[in-house]
């Protein structure tokens, strides 16, 4: 098996978006094609070369449905809160379009999780929430940067197999529950996102509009 979407590395890289609404959950995904997209993450760079990754693929239609509910608990809290999409960009007029459609797709997701054929959970062994400052500031960056960049490239590989995927991150509120439903060791290993795979309805995606590079560019000093 191998990419059926033929994109430019640039194209991959600027068109890889957060599908929600157009992931297909009538699909059946074949485990195959989630492994081979898996084998290209491994690839991605760990600290230490650690490897300390564990990869959690969820098919079965129960656990989906536990895991979905645990994601509405959050969602039903998340627009309270001041970095929810709802209001990080308040005041911003331009972003307010934008926004209202990353809202609406969201809830789209919240509303229908357990339809998503596979809910791939990235796990990393150890846990950094206790480790004060300044090594845990180290021990979270070196932790979280040890299995997100290979999460993303199973995204990008993912993509360019005709599917869609979206990151979330909401049901980590409820972590420990997600841990007991999937036989997780909790004290051992942290979840780190559940990202929402499935085959994409139609594969022509849009660079997305992201707000300007020069007011955050920093060369030589702040
Ligand atoms: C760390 C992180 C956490 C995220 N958490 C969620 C989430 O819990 N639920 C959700 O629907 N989307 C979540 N997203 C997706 C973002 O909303 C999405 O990447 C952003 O709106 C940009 O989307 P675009 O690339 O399609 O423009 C998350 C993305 C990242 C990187």
């Amino acid at each position: 098996m191998s990419a059926t979407v033929t994109l430019t590395t640039d194209e991959l890289l600027t068109t890889t978006r957060a599908v929600r609404k157009r992931l297909d959950f009538e699909r059946p995904v074949p485990m195959a094609v989630i492994r081979e997209c898996l084998e290209i993450a491994l690839q991605a760079p760990t600290g230490s070369n650690a490897q300390g990754w564990h990869w959690m693929v969820v098919t079965d239609a129960d656990k989906r449905l536990a895991l979905a509910e645990l994601y509405r608990k959050a969602w039903a809290v998340y627009p309270s809160m001041p970095a929810s999409a709802h209001q990080v960009h308040a005041g911003d007029d331009a972003m307010t379009q934008i926004q209202e459609k990353v809202v609406s797709s969201a809830e789209y997701l919240a509303e229908n999780m357990e339809k998503v054929p596979v809910l791939l959970i990235p796990c990393i062994s150890g846990r950094v929430e206790g480790i004060p400052a300044p090594m845990g500031v180290v021990a979270q960056a070196s932790t979280y940067g040890s299995v997100l960049p290979a999460a993303w490239n199973f995204m990008l590989a993912a993509r360019s197999r005709g599917l869609g995927t979206a990151w979330t991150t909401l049901h980590l509120m409820h972590e420990e529950e997600a841990a007991k439903i999937l036989g997780i060791p909790y004290a051992e290993i942290t979840q780190c996102a559940m990202i929402a795979v499935a085959y994409s309805k139609g594969t022509t995606f849009k660079a997305a509009p992201r707000k300007p590079l020069e007011p955050i560019l920093h060369v030589n000093a702040w």
